[in-house]
């Protein structure tokens, strides 16, 4: 299966907000991502606006050609604003307000009902949803009751632990992915994915859909150019065993 590559924006706001002005573009670096290969833009417009603007999340809408997805947490402002904006995916995150970077899951048991009610908005305007969740077996099974189309399963503990020992890292994830595909529901993963981790994943999860990727993906586009960078991640999503 075609893994997409979705780049996550956002460091390119934090750069420009350091400064005030308008350097680096955050739609121009959109649309040169696109150029260099990414097959979707994410955005995480947080409530305190410190990177992603609500009005950069507009001006991305008219200029994202391939698949845009806005993440964050479904509070009031955040629906209106993927409600009218009207993204191809919304990942729901269920980060806190001053929270430094989204760092679990949904517990989608006790959010059930919330869940499912702010789900529904999405659906009803042809929004795909994905939730993020951990890699935990009840988490999953719960999420199925609530609407979504995908899971994004939170890849945080996976590269933490990646270094240490792979196959251990990764288990819990082999036993989600396979609960999620025979429940139907789709599977994305993202955070802390990089040049190290990546590949291997890929590989153990072979019916990933997509995956977004930040703060690495930025971080090396210092060293190698954005466009070098992008290939390179491409390409660890294109290895076959
Ligand atoms: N997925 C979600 C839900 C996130 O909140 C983030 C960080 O904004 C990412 C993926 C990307 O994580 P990273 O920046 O570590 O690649």
């Amino acid at each position: 299966m075609h893994t997409k590559l979705s780049v996550n924006i956002n460091k390119f706001a934090t750069l420009r907000n350091s400064r005030g002005g308008n350097n680096p573009d955050v739609v121009k670096a959109a649309v040169d991502a696109e150029r260099f290969g990414a097959e979707g833009i994410t955005v995480h417009p947080r409530p305190d606006q410190r990177h992603i603007r609500y009005d950069d999340v507009f001006a991305l809408k008219n200029a994202v050609t391939t698949e845009f997805n806005i993440e964050g947490n479904p509070l009031g402002e955040f629906i209106k604003l993927v409600l009218q904006v009207k993204p191809n995916q919304v990942t729901l995150v269920p980060d806190a307000e001053h929270a430094l970077t989204s760092d679990e899951g949904w517990d989608t048991i006790k959010y059930a009902s919330f869940l499912k009610d702010t789900i529904a908005q999405f659906k009803e305007q042809n929004i795909r949803v994905s939730i993020f969740c951990n890699a935990d077996e009840r988490l999953v099974e719960a999420a199925k009751a609530t609407g979504t189309d995908r899971i994004e399963l939170y890849t945080g503990p996976y590269a933490h632990h990646y270094h240490t020992d792979k196959n251990k890292a990764i288990k819990d994830y082999i036993l989600a992915a396979n609960i999620a595909t025979n429940l139907g529901l789709g599977i994305n993963a993202g955070h802390d994915l990089d040049l190290h981790n990546l590949e291997f994943f890929k590989q153990q999860i072979p019916n990933l859909l997509e995956v977004s990727i930040g703060h690495a993906l930025i971080c090396d586009s210092i060293y190698y150019g954005f466009e070098n960078t992008i290939q390179m991640y491409k390409r660890k999503l294109s290895t076959i065993i």
